[in-house]
């Protein structure tokens, strides 16, 4: 295993008013991740997990944490599945736009 992705689907109940990553289509991102590493023959090397709430709760998108890099993503979106596939899960580059700027 090279990155193992922990992808935040947790979904708070629609009377919460705190953002959840699952409210802003966190599924759909860990259906997209999972769709493009099967499509690119990289599951051994790449593990997928789905979590609940990483703490880093945002207005838009999805928390993403990567292990062993120590990489922490924020507001991640479908169309960003491409972008982080490429850099990240092939080439083993941090995507520098999707950091969580709290965490440096
Ligand atoms: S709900 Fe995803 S980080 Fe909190």
């Amino acid at each position: 295993m090279r990155h193992h992705f922990f992808v935040c689907t947790n979904r708070r109940a629609a009377h919460v008013p705190k953002p959840s990553c699952g409210g802003n289509g966190s599924e759909e991102v860990l259906f997209a991740l999972r769709e493009e590493r099967e499509r690119r023959g990289l599951s051994v090397d790449i593990f997928l997990t789905a979590t609940g709430c990483l703490g880093r709760c945002a207005g838009s998108g999805t928390a993403i944490v990567v292990y062993p890099d120590g990489v922490w993503y924020v507001g991640v979106t479908v169309a960003d599945v491409p972008e982080l596939v490429e850099q990240h899960m092939v080439a083993g580059m941090v995507v520098e736009r999707l950091l969580d700027s709290q965490i440096r």
